[in-house]
């Protein structure tokens, strides 16, 4: 069983200032040893700043997004080894905002994972199905395919450094969260995948982690699943009072 990964979400906000002052005040509450995995992905600008502020602490650091390419003419794109430089260990790849708002598709998606293994960075891939989706029974077929992609030309070394985060669109940031065992039941089908991937012995290390509308009225029942390893809480992590409640769930 892989240990207990929380990870904020803080999508576009906080500025350096206001980013420095939660990570201080959770680095005091969170001194190191920790027995689970404690990430915040924070936007760019305050990547470097934390990544500082954070060295000797147990807060790890993770991007919200990523390019492929390792360096060039790509407006506005930031690399792999810029987040390295920063202070990251890991990088959100293929967040639901990212594929409906911005058009990411799943071949894109896969360069990405692929980018951030090859420097060393764990991607946390993201896979959810909309509500429409799911009226259509599609919810199996359409986690199925954004997994499948997003993990293509992948060997079972790779496989088992990646952090899946299973978020049904329909439950991000509608303060609807999908039941326990409704999310289990899709976290046990994404386990079973990544077993005909990588084996089941390195299928049971992968972190498979839920998203949206985690708060911390809901975390224990979520953790208490088998297939739940962890969240992605991303309203509930902008406040170090309700990230820290989740943190010690
Ligand atoms: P939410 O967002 O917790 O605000 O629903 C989760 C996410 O988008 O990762």
């Amino acid at each position: 069983m892989p240990r207990p990964f929380i990870a904020g979400n803080w999508k576009m906000h906080k500025i350096v200032s206001e980013a420095l002052e939660f990570a201080g005040a959770l680095a005091r509450r969170f001194p190191p040893p920790q027995e689970r995995d404690i990430v915040i992905a924070a936007p760019f600008t305050a990547l470097h700043p934390l990544g500082q502020a954070l060295r000797t602490s147990a807060i790890q650091l993770s991007a919200q997004n990523v390019h492929w390419e390792e360096q060039g003419a790509f407006t506005g794109e930031v690399s792999t080894r810029m987040l390295c430089e920063a202070g990251c260990r890991y990088v959100i790849v293929g967040h639901s905002e990212r594929r409906r708002l911005f058009g990411e598709q799943n071949r894109e998606i896969n360069l990405k994972v692929r980018a951030a293994l090859a420097a060393g960075l764990k991607p946390i891939l993201c896979v959810g199905e909309t509500l429409e989706e799911r009226g259509d029974e599609k919810t199996f077929s359409v986690v199925r395919k954004q997994l499948k992609e997003g993990l293509n030309n992948l060997n079972p070394d790779d496989i088992r450094r990646v952090i899946v985060a299973y978020e049904p669109v329909w439950a991000i940031g509608t303060g609807r969260t999908a039941a326990p065992a409704q999310a289990q039941e899709v976290h046990r089908f994404i386990r079973q995948l990544l077993e005909g991937l990588c084996g089941e012995d390195l299928a049971a290390a992968i972190p498979i982690i839920y998203g949206g509308s985690v708060t911390p009225g809901n975390i224990r029942e979520l953790m208490a699943e088998t297939d739940i390893n962890g969240v992605l809480a991303g309203g509930a992590s902008l406040d170090v009072e309700s990230f820290s409640k989740i943190l010690q769930f």
